[in-house]
């Protein structure tokens, strides 16, 4: 996920941006830069990849006397990570750096357009200095041009911009993007974290949605819409190690928490009032296809398993799912009205790339959804559609399941749309239920502290299963690979139904089973399998909107009636499950034994 720095002061600038990106590494990015002013004079450097090459090719520029800056990690979204694509973004006297997604980019970038203005990337970021400059060359005045271009922007920002117009000025401004101002006496900081200006600045203050201003003369001026307003700094941390995971104790839980947020990027410019749209895919991708084959690995595949139902339910086209690895030996078939998809968090996965490279000897026309812009199966495929999870340093995937899972969601309509098998009416529950969807991962106070406590008497016993039908089967999948990957229990995925056919016979007091038991689809059909269960004395979790008496233990959740909401909600459970279990193990949560996050061997 993208990072900034800003820097305001009299110490060499170059270095103080340069340490601070390297403190927003972990966040993961494809390209980096800065833009300084000093003595009236503007500085820009960019560079594609690791911040050395950043660090190359402003080896012999230092900035000693008092000026401002501005920097940037870039973890390509809209356009590929490109030098042209990096931050800061250049008009013709200014500079601005910008995290999260502007709506409404489109729309004024042709407004620009039609005025003469040239852009020369394929961000949304670049419309904010062209918009700041269009309203200078009218105004001549540079705060005024600043508050009239944010209040144009639509969607989520933390942006920061300098301008040759007045050089010893940063503005700033938040709505829905992180982003902080440090302070050590006259020196003033930016950052979108806190790990960037640790040991840097010694007060913080953390910026509320809908707060803009300026800093001058080591002074910040702070405004929102009701105008000036006085703001009260407080001290800022020193743990830096703490301070990447934001206070949570693990990347793992962080990542769990920050489904939420990263659900909204998936969706951002994707779910629109009344369709789906992906502007990176071609209109025709789905010309003369009539069939779909998905490959992919570990928890990816789960995604690829819940997608299966969904194009099949609301799209009407046949869907296969396959375990990489099996494809590529299976001698399999492959004709050329099949759309190949491959799902991959990391992009590099080796049996998910081969799978990939053999459809497209084959002649398949091929599509990845993955989470890396520029990684091998990107690179690959004909077609990509990028999750916007941000990176995931946990090696158990938890935001990168969810966002695959949403944006398979999506796709599912985006081909029902083009095949004409959806009508007004459930293309609008659909987009309704999506926007939901971010809500249904809030974590509300109770269920982690339910979690933490029902997780001590799960320690032990010779199993769980995790059970469900339908969607809520891979999930039950997912639910079982999260437990197994952290706290190294025995735990398999089963569809509900199936269990009279084998397992059953290891039904006892120590089998514990973890219930999947949404109202929203076959609750009458579940239950009364988890009933089976239930008279052979195995210990049931369950986890349904509807109290269940024969469960042993029981979590609930919120009633709605459209399952994927359903879905998202108990996923959040079975993750805090995993964790906590994990925790009280004692096992390293973030880097369990044997397992690699990206895993480029066969
Ligand atoms: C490894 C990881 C899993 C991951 C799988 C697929 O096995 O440990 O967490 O689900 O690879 O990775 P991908 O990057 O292709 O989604």
């Amino acid at each position: 996920m993208c990072g900034i720095i800003g820097y305001l002061g009299k110490n060499e600038k170059k270095e103080i941006l340069l340490d601070g990106l390297q403190e927003l590494e972990y966040r993961g990015y494809d390209s980096a830069g800065i833009a300084i002013i000093e003595n009236k004079q503007l500085k820009n450097f960019k560079a594609v990849g690791r911040l050395k090459n950043l660090r190359e090719k402003t080896k012999d520029y230092e900035s000693v006397g008092f000026g401002v800056s501005i920097g940037h990690t870039r973890w390509a979204t809209h356009g590929k990570p490109t030098e042209l694509n990096a931050h800061p973004h250049m008009g013709a006297y200014s500079f601005v750096v910008h995290n999260g997604i502007i709506e409404n980019y489109q729309e004024l970038k042709k407004e620009l357009q039609t005025d003469g203005v040239k852009f020369l990337s394929q961000t949304d970021t670049e419309t904010i200095v062209h918009l700041f400059e269009k309203n200078h060359n009218i105004n001549n005045n540079p705060w005024q041009s600043f508050q009239d271009t944010i209040a144009k922007l639509d969607g989520a920002y933390a942006t920061l911009l300098i301008t040759e117009a007045d050089e010893e000025t940063i503005y700033f401004a938040k709505n829905g993007s992180p982003m902080l101002i440090g302070f050590n006496e006259s020196d003033v900081y930016f950052a979108s974290s806190d790990t960037p200006i640790i040991g840097k600045a010694t007060e913080v203050y953390y910026l509320e949605d809908g707060e803009f201003g300026y800093a001058k003369d080591g002074k910040v001026f702070l405004f929102d819409a009701n105008g000036e307003k006085t703001f009260s700094k407080q001290a800022l941390a020193t743990d830096k190690a703490m301070a990447q995971k934001d206070g949570y104790r693990f990347f793992m839980e962080k990542e769990i928490y920050e489904q939420s947020q990263v659900m909204n990027d998936t969706m951002m410019g994707r779910v629109l009032e009344d369709k789906i749209d992906f502007e990176e895919l071609d209109k025709n991708l789905f010309d003369n296809i009539s069939n779909i084959k998905i490959c992919a690995c570990g928890t990816s595949y789960h995604s690829a398993l819940t997608a299966s139902y969904l194009f099949e339910r609301i799209a009407k086209i046949p869907c296969q799912v396959e375990i990489a690895s099996e494809f590529r030996y299976k001698e399999p078939l492959l004709r050329e009205d099949t759309l190949f998809i491959t799902i991959s968090q990391s992009g590099e996965t080796a049996d998910t790339l081969e799978a990939l490279k053999m459809a497209k000897r084959a002649g398949l026309r091929s599509l990845s959804i993955c989470n890396v812009d520029n990684s091998s199966i990107v690179r690959e495929s004909d077609a990509a559609v990028l999750t916007r999870a941000g990176i995931e340093k946990g090696v158990a995937s938890t935001k990168a399941f969810a966002t695959q899972t949403m944006v398979l969601w999506m796709l599912a309509i985006y081909v029902a749309q083009a095949k004409k098998t959806i009508d007004s009416e459930l293309l609008k529950e659909e987009l309704n239920a999506m926007r939901q969807t971010p809500k249904s991962l809030l974590i509300n106070d109770s269920i982690h502290p339910k979690m933490t406590r029902l997780s001590k008497r799960y320690l032990h016993g010779h199993g769980f299963f995790f059970i469900g039908r339908d969607l809520f089967f891979p999930l039950a999948l997912e639910g079982a690979l999260k437990l197994k990957e952290i706290s190294y229990l025995h735990a398999e995925g089963y569809p509900s139904g199936e269990m009279k056919h084998g397992p059953i016979a290891l039904a006892d007091a120590e089998l514990f089973t973890v219930a999947l038991m949404p109202k929203s689809l076959h609750y009458e059909k579940i239950k009364s399998n988890v009933e089976e269960l239930c008279a052979r004395d195995a210990t049931v979790l369950a986890i349904s909107p509807e109290p269940f008496d024969l469960a042993d233990d029981y979590v609930k959740t919120t009633y709605d009636s459209h399952p994927m909401l359903e879905f998202f909600e108990m996923m959040v459970v079975t993750q805090l499950l995993a964790l906590e279990i994990s925790v009280r193990l004692g096992n390293d949560v973030d880097m369990p034994r044997n397992l690699a996050k990206s895993v480029t061997v066969e």
